[in-house]
């Protein structure tokens, strides 16, 4: 059976999240290569994203969320390959944070198209006005998927990550509709 999907792009098509997948998303958070960009730190076990998972999904459920996840599927064949999310998303302000992570399938344009479905999602559909990331100052792979998503650098902020042992900035790109509504 198909997977639920929500929005479909070129690339990349998201989906809610899934209980089932919960041993995936452990095992993707806790890939080595993965874990080097990622600003959220700890260990994940099938255990604790399972219990992430029904938080997530209840907070998405809310006409007013203040997350919302999605599970990222491959157009070609729908494998999940990772996921995103936006999330501290502040209504009154119109402005969220997004955070993605691809699992399987990296440098085939699935993240880029994945960070600019989530924006659109976070513009057209929650209205918001505003939608920020952050990424390692040295993840430049990250940082041109960012762009060609249409985010814009608004700054660093210096010496505030620790990656591999090494201190190192933290690039903040932001986008605004439209950068990404065409
Ligand atoms: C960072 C991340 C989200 C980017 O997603 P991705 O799917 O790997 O990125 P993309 O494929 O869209 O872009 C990366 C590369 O693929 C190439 N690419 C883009 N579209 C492509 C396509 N259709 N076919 C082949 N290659 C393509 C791009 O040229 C790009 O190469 P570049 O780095 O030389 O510019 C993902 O790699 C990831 O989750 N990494 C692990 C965790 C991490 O670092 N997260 C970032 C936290 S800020």
């Amino acid at each position: 059976m198909e997977p639920d999907i929500i929005v479909r792009g070129e690339r990349a098509a998201l989906g809610p999240l899934r209980m089932d997948l919960a041993p995936a998303y452990a095992r993707w958070f806790n890939d080595p290569e993965a874990r080097r960009g990622i600003l959220r730190r700890g260990i994940a076990t099938p255990e604790t994203d399972a219990a992430w998972v029904e938080e997530a999904m209840r907070a998405a459920a809310h006409r007013r969320p203040e997350s919302v996840h999605f599970t990222i599927y491959d157009v070609a064949d729908l494998a999940p390959v990772g996921s995103a999310g936006l999330y501290g998303i502040d209504h009154m302000m119109g402005r969220a944070g997004l955070g993605i992570m691809i699992g399987e399938r990296r440098g085939q344009g699935l993240g880029t198209d994945a960070t600019r479905l989530l924006a659109r999602w976070g513009f057209v559909d929650l209205g918001l006005v505003n939608v920020m990331l952050e990424a390692m100052s040295w993840n430049e792979s990250a940082i041109r998927a960012y762009a060609r998503a249409g985010f814009k650098e608004i700054g660093r902020r210096r010496g505030s990550q620790l990656s591999e042992g090494r201190r190192c900035d933290e690039v903040l790109m932001d986008a605004i509709p439209a950068d990404v509504l065409t």
